[in-house]
C-alpha cells in the first residue's frame, strides 16, 4: 500500500513538473517573457513616444501598432525623412531590427536622436514588446 501510495505521488510529481516545463518552454509564455525584458528597453523610446494613438503627443510619432504599420503613415505627424515621406517601407521585425540597431545608418536624413541599441537581444526584446505592449 505504501509502494503504491508513492508511486503514485512521484507521478503526480513528474506529471505536474512536466506540466510546468512545457508551461515555460510554450512559445506564447516565452514571447510574453522576452516582451516584459523590452519593457525596460522601451524607456529610452518613451521620452519621444507614446505607445498610444491618445497618448501625448511629444517629439515623436506614437508607436501603436508599429509591427505591420505602414512607415509614416500617421497624417498628424510631420516626417522629415523622405523615405518615411513617401511611406516607401512596412514597420516589420526585419526592419525595425535595422532602424533599432543603427538608426542613422538606415535613413541618414532622419531627425530622431536616438543612436541605437547595440545588443541584439535587447533589440529583440523591445520589438517583442512593441508587438504585445503590456500597460
Ligand atoms: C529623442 C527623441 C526620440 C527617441 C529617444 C526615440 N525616437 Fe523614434 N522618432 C523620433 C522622431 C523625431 C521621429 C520622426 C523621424 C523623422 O520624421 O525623420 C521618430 C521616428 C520613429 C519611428 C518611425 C515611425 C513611423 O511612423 O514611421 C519609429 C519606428 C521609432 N521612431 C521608434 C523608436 C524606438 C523604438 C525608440 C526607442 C528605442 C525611439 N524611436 C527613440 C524621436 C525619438
Amino acid at each position: 500500500m505504501l509502494k503504491i501510495r508513492a508511486r503514485l505521488a512521484f507521478t503526480v510529481i513528474s506529471a505536474s513538473t512536466a506540466l510546468a516545463a512545457s508551461l515555460l518552454t510554450s512559445p506564447a509564455v516565452a514571447e510574453q517573457a522576452l516582451a516584459e525584458a523590452g519593457k525596460r528597453h522601451y524607456i529610452r523610446c518613451s521620452a519621444c513616444h507614446a505607445l498610444s494613438a491618445d497618448g501625448p503627443s511629444n517629439l515623436g510619432p506614437h508607436l501603436e501598432n508599429i509591427v505591420g504599420r505602414l512607415a509614416g503613415s500617421l497624417e498628424d505627424y510631420e516626417y522629415t525623412e523622405e523615405a518615411l515621406i513617401n511611406q516607401s517601407f512596412h514597420w516589420d521585425e526585419a526592419t525595425l531590427e535595422e532602424w533599432l540597431r543603427k538608426p542613422q545608418e538606415m535613413l541618414p536624413d532622419m531627425c530622431m536622436p536616438f543612436f541605437g541599441l547595440p545588443r541584439a537581444e535587447h533589440r529583440e526584446a523591445l520589438i517583442a514588446y512593441l508587438k504585445n505592449p503590456t500597460p
